[in-house]
């Protein structure tokens, strides 16, 4: 089985004073809050037990937002990081609730839409050992950088690097065999004081044990780092909800699309929500 964890800490520095007293992920992204968007994913990936982690001052509302996770069918449960130490971390925090499953780690920042998105998780979680993706950036110096040869093969792996060897970014979404935790285990904090994803990544590739999956063109990976940033991603969902009449990350959708709840479950959510878009697409569905 794979579990899943949904990394929501930090300080969100970069979005002061947005986030002085507001969780990033919990900031609306066009019409749902942020951590909707990687929620949706872990869902699409069918993972059931979900663990949700963040600071010590906001996991509550976390907590408030999403409950044990039964309206949806699944399980969440909630744990704290006391410090931003970084995302390795997650699977020390996580360790009881990993027990000797594999574990599927995405932080609640990141955005990702497009086609095969089912597809690309399901075969990754089927892979052996870890998987990262990688998808193509004009700027990868801000991220982990992955470098692969012509048969996909991984090479090196950076965290960003000052001259990045590829453009090809690695995203925050991983997929792991239960020994991640043994290896987060022997991680020594970077220069920055935190315990480095990449590092772990680097440990499996030195036992041959890290595959890759590319995010093509067509997969949108959206970044959600600075206002800027924030508000292009949101104006990326508006246009696709507008023009195609589909939702991005809507959580109760894909939770009934999946039977994990039934007509009446969606219906009642629906009605609750119906002085919204958002609720009265959740009532259309049930009209298809
Ligand atoms: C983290 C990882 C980095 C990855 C990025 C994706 O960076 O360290 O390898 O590419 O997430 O969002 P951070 O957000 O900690 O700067």
């Amino acid at each position: 089985m794979t579990k899943g964890i949904i990394l929501a800490g930090g300080k969100g520095t970069r979005l002061y004073p947005m986030t002085k007293t507001v969780s990033k992920q919990l900031l609306p992204l066009y019409d749902k809050p942020m951590i909707y968007y990687p929620l949706s994913v872990l869902l699409l990936a069918d993972i059931r037990d979900i663990l949700i982690i963040s600071t010590p001052e906001d996991i509550i509302h976390y907590e408030d937002l999403l409950g044990d996770g039964s309206n949806l069918g699944i399980n969440i449960t909630y744990k704290v990081q006391e410090k931003p130490r970084g995302l390795a971390e997650a699977f020390l925090i996580g360790e009881d609730f990993i027990g000797n499953d594999n574990v599927c780690l995405i932080l609640g920042d990141n955005i990702f839409h497009g086609t095969n998105l089912s597809d690309i998780l399901s075969k990754a979680k089927q892979n052996k050992g870890a998987t990262i993706f990688a998808c193509n950036v004009k700027n990868p110096t801000a991220f982990g950088v992955v470098e692969i040869d012509s048969n996909r093969k991984i090479i090196s792996i950076e965290e960003k690097p000052l001259k990045p060897k590829s453009n090809l970014a690695v995203p925050g979404l991983y997929f792991y065999d239960n020994s991640v935790i043994e290896k987060a285990k022997h991680v020594k904090p970077s220069a920055r004081g935190e315990l480095e994803i990449t590092s772990v990544n680097k440990e499996y590739l030195d036992t041959g044990s890290l595959n890759v999956e590319l995010m093509g063109r067509g997969m949108a990976w959206l970044d959600t780092g600075t206002p800027e940033n924030m508000l292009k991603a949101a104006e990326f969902v508006e246009a696709i909800q507008s023009r195609q009449g589909y939702y991005i990350a809507c959580i109760e959708e894909i939770a009934w699309r999946k039977g994990m709840i039934s007509d009446q479950d969606l219906r009642k959510i629906g009605e609750e929500l119906k002085m919204t878009d958002y609720g009265k697409y959740i009532l259309s569905l049930l009209e298809e």
